[in-house]
């Protein structure tokens, strides 16, 4: 199973970098109306601030959160129908076997949605770059929605990552995740060599999940965020 998301604001369909992505899974503080009115909110701390915010809503919620954000959001078919950008696929929540995945990322890059393929590791991940997704996200799954960020307990999963990725497919742009909490995790994540965050506790379970978004934000650099791939 795969999980669409949403780019925004103002570049349909392309998610740029750095970004954080916002998982919002099947928390129930994220489902219906309070997730549509989430994802209201996080548009508009994406629309104040130009930070590249990507969100990835309940696939049952899709089609609702992308008229109400105006910014792009599983068959693949279904999703792009709904508005989707892109695709989570292989969290560590929801496997895939090899041989789906082997399908369905091509599947998906022919019809438009660009996809964001999950690894629990390193070796995980290498394998992962050879189907040549757009994005492998690093996600050490004892980490997640955990207390301690990936970028603390487990830097050097991150960086050795990045470079086994990179020398398998070059193009592959890498985000990391679990624990991701604060804008030092998410400053910290890029100094290691990734282009963003994947995260949902942080944000969704906090008391102020603007608030916690927009601390999140202040870890990335200066200046607007770039196109993360030319297709
Ligand atoms: O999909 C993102 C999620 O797995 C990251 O976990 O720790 O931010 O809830 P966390």
């Amino acid at each position: 199973m795969s999980q669409a998301y949403l780019c925004g604001p103002a570049l349909p369909r392309a998610m740029r970098i750095p970004a954080i992505v916002l998982n919002f899974k099947t928390y129930s503080e994220a489902l219906g109306k309070k997730g549509w009115d989430l994802a209201t909110r996080f548009a508009s701390v994406a629309d104040d601030t130009g930070a590249s915010i990507v969100l990835c809503p309940p696939t049952g919620d899709l089609a609702h959160v992308a008229k109400l954000v105006h910014i792009p959001v599983s068959p693949p078919e279904a999703l792009l129908e709904a508005g989707a950008a892109g695709t989570l696929i292989n969290h560590s929540e929801r496997k895939v076997a090899w041989e789906e995945m082997a399908k369905s990322i091509p599947r998906c890059q022919e019809l438009g949605l660009e996809v964001v393929a999950c690894a629990d590791d390193i070796s995980e991940a290498e394998t992962l770059a050879k189907l040549s997704p757009e994005y492998i996200a690093i996600e050490p799954p004892e980490l997640i929605g955990g207390e301690v960020s990936v970028t603390t307990a487990k830097p050097e999963v991150i960086s050795r990552a990045v470079d086994r990725i990179h020398a398998v497919n070059p193009k592959v742009v890498v985000l990391c995740g679990a624990g991701v909490r604060t804008r030092k995790d998410v400053a910290r994540a890029l100094e290691l060599g990734t282009s963003g965050v994947l995260l949902a506790t942080g944000v969704v379970k906090a008391k102020d999940p603007e608030g916690a978004l927009r601390n999140l934000i202040k870890g990335l650099p200066s200046g607007a965020p770039r196109p993360a791939r030319s297709r």
